[in-house]
């Protein structure tokens, strides 16, 4: 148990370092989109908003989904740093359980665990919620992603996935909104 606790405590701290969205308690298990065909998903997607996290500190964030071999998805995400420079990573997604499409795992690099993605809601052509959420002991980080197809979205449709990240519990008021503006994002044209 105390080392459970130590363990919870330098996380937290390192967490909070990182300003990350830490909470007590687990991660809350909201719904995710029904019948997700990942086929559909694949291609760019623009980032709108997102909960702050440590990968990606960028903006014009876009996600390239391309199918790597059956199952499994090809990850490619792009940002626009401060000094000018674009920071790229690729991973893979793969969904655990083949049943629950939607409840996919991501990994960038072999040593670290990979981390839950959850499409929570997609059209596929206009819009995608997701969320990520770990436990830590007695805390949990969470993660959330407001991405469309165009580099921007209408105010009707992020008011409805904020309304279901909220009733998830998650803080939608921590939200960042990523600039997509297409003069200053001008550079990440490949
Ligand atoms: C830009 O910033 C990133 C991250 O801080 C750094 O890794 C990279 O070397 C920098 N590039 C230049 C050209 O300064």
């Amino acid at each position: 148990m105390k080392t459970v606790q130590l363990i919870s405590l330098t996380l937290l701290s390192v967490l909070a370092a990182s300003a990350q969205v830490i909470l007590p308690g687990k991660c809350p298990r909201p719904d995710v989109q029904e019948d997700f065909d990942a086929a559909r998903y694949l291609g760019t997607w623009y980032g709108i908003q997102k909960l702050p996290d440590v990968f990606q500190k960028g903006e014009c964030s876009t996600a390239t989904y391309s199918l790597r071999s059956p199952g499994v998805v090809g990850v490619l995400n792009r940002e626009l740093l401060a000094n000018g420079t674009i920071n790229a990573i690729t991973g893979s997604a793969k969904a655990k359980d083949p049943s629950e499409p939607a409840k996919l795992e991501v990994s960038f690099f072999e040593s670290t665990p990979p981390a839950p993605y959850r499409v929570l809601s997609t059209d596929y052509d206009g819009y995608a919620l997701v969320y990520s959420c770990t436990d830590y002991g007695l805390f949990h980080v969470d993660f959330a992603w407001i991405m469309s197809r165009q580099p921007s979205m209408l105010g009707q449709t992020i008011d409805y996935l904020h309304s279901i990240l909220a009733s998830a519990g998650v803080s939608v008021d921590k939200l960042l909104i990523t600039n997509q503006d297409t003069t200053f994002c001008r550079a990440m044209v490949q």
